[in-house]
């Protein structure tokens, strides 16, 4: 049994008393106005005192995050240093940064129109926020079911931002990505007659998320990794890139890359390049925690901008309803948002549910922050406060059992700490967990730089400023695979110039000219949790 506080123990009584009477008056769905309202009013997103305006580069004048501000606008890890263009370590015709299911996605499918393709990624192959992923992946392929409606769901989650070429491409693609990692060997969960389950996500009007069990990333980055090594694809792990390369022509043609453990710098020179280096949880936006991965730093961003790409709604983040906030050991961990699919419900320290439990996500997340920090309606915890995540509803509802069957992983990680979620809620707090925006892409996914692409989430976009459960590993897969794709048939027609890194020396020029003094050298590669002396 977990050592909850007195005033926990008052509360989980409370929880436990209405638990009947919420199960069956479920909490009305908000207004349009009302969702206005309280995204305005609690979103992290609208705090402007953690914006700054960019004062160079292709977003001039956009506002970004000062975190995320100060990586872009930091010098070059190679300012100082002496680089030798002529001596290329590795010659590739595609280059893939970054090693999670976007990447892997990619290799694979350049790999299959007869590319030379290397991997490189500053962790291991599949060290990276697909692995992490629970929940599941959408795809609209039930008979009730349409990509227009996908896209009316996702483009509403967005709040109609959605850049509509790429959410065509997102839905119309979606079903035929699922029979792609079916037939890869994802187990997905199926029906005895072989028929997927699908469940709901926050702001989906049809059930289309597929799922294995609670494990869905780490079961896809499974079979990803296992295609790209029996293909034989060069992947060069602990290797990270810190810039792009360009040809005398102004087209992409390599990266400079740096070896984690011993520094050491190597050319790669490539007739195309797929940026897929994931998100930026690990920079901790407004000191939060993060459901991310370690090596989510944002250095795609970093690489791309300084090379003059643009970014599309840098300053969107979703911060994820139901992180843990109990106990201090996961603080931030994913929750699921399958666990409120399957029914559990968030509950006040009253006893009292205050938001129905399936709105968006960032509506969501904004009545948590709200009912703790305006109401007084949230629970003290070990790092701060929070809410209740009724998990024993589950198996009410559906059936003894179905935690153990469907949301396994969760019944494990708060399990180690002695809570057993089949017979009492859990309590959470909203984590940062996805980037909404980044590099901006035309629909073959090459950005404003020749032959420079992106995918996963590096890209901007595609969720507007929201996006839904599901839809990042399907994104993560649908343009994975077409930035694969088509740099898997553009390399056949690069003539590379002279390789070069002006680029980087006439950003550098950008900054001093705007009169930026800073000491911050990006890209950022790792976080940093050293404790800061006094
Ligand atoms: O809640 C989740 O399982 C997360 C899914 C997602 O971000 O798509």
């Amino acid at each position: 049994m977990y050592h909850y506080t007195d005033e926990q123990l008052e509360s989980m009584k409370k929880v436990e008393a209405s638990r009947d009477f919420r199960r069956e008056n479920l909490h009305a769905r908000m207004t349009a106005e009302e969702k206005d309202a309280v995204l305005a009013e609690f979103h992290p997103d609208y705090i402007n005192s953690a914006y700054e305006d960019l004062k160079v580069g292709k977003n001039k004048g956009g506002k970004v995050l000062h975190e995320l501000a100060a990586l872009l606008q930091g010098h070059s890890r190679i300012k100082d240093m002496k680089i030798d263009l002529s001596k290329i370590d590795y010659d590739v015709d595609v280059l893939v940064i970054g090693g999670g299911g976007a990447g892997s996605s990619a290799a694979i499918e350049a790999h299959e129109r007869g590319a030379k393709v290397m991997i490189a990624t500053k962790l291991r192959l599949g060290d990276a926020n697909t692995a992490m992923a629970e929940g599941g992946i959408q795809a609209a392929d039930k008979p009730n079911d349409s990509p227009a409606t996908h896209y009316l769901d996702a483009l509403g989650g967005g709040h109609f931002m959605n850049k509509p070429e790429l959410l065509y491409k997102l839905v119309n693609e979606a079903p035929e990505a699922i029979l792609w990692l079916n037939n890869l060997g994802v187990m997905f969960d199926k029906e005895e007659d072989g028929t997927m389950v699908t469940t709901h996500g926050g702001g989906t009007s049809r059930k289309r998320m597929h799922a294995c069990r609670d494990y869905s990333g780490s079961e896809i980055m499974r079979t990803l990794r296992d295609e790209v090594f029996n293909r034989g694809i060069t992947v060069v792990d602990f290797t990270a890139a810190i810039e792009l390369i360009k040809d005398t022509d102004g087209k992409i043609a390599g990266a400079v890359l740096m070896n984690m453990e011993t520094k050491e710098i190597l050319i790669a020179r490539a007739k195309t390049v797929v940026i897929a280096t994931g998100g930026a949880g690990r920079l901790h936006y407004q000191g939060f925690p993060t459901s991310n991965h370690y090596g989510a730093t944002a250095d795609g961003l970093v690489l791309a901008y300084r090379a003059g790409a643009k970014l599309l709604y840098p300053e969107t983040l979703q911060y994820h309803p139901t992180g843990a906030a109990e106990p201090t050991q996961i603080y931030g961990a994913l929750v699921t948002e399958k666990v409120r699919s399957l029914g559990a419900q968030l509950v006040n320290k009253d006893g009292e549910a205050f938001v129905y439990s399936l709105e968006t996500r960032d509506v969501t997340a904004s009545s948590i922050i709200r009912e703790c920090k305006e109401r007084g309606k949230g629970i003290k915890t070990t790092d701060g406060e929070g809410v209740w995540l009724d998990t024993p509803l589950i198996d009410i509802i559906n059936g003894e059992g179905t935690i153990e069957k469907r949301i396994p992983a969760m019944l494990r990680m708060f399990g180690k700490y002695g809570i057993d979620i089949r017979k009492e809620p859990i309590i959470i707090y909203p984590t940062l967990h996805y980037q909404n925006g980044g590099i901006d892409i035309g629909a073959n996914g090459m950005t404003c730089i020749e032959n420079l692409y992106v995918a996963g989430e590096a890209v901007g976009g595609i969720h507007g400023t929201n996006r839904l459960m599901g839809n990042s590993l399907l994104d993560i897969i649908v343009f994975g695979r077409n930035a694969g794709q088509q740099a898997g048939e553009k390399w056949k027609t690069v003539e590379l110039k002279e390789l070069t890194l002006d680029h980087v020396d006439a950003f550098e020029k950008e900054l001093e000219e705007a009169g930026i003094s800073t000491e911050v050298c990006s890209p950022k590669l790792l976080p940093d949790y050293r404790r800061k002396a006094n």
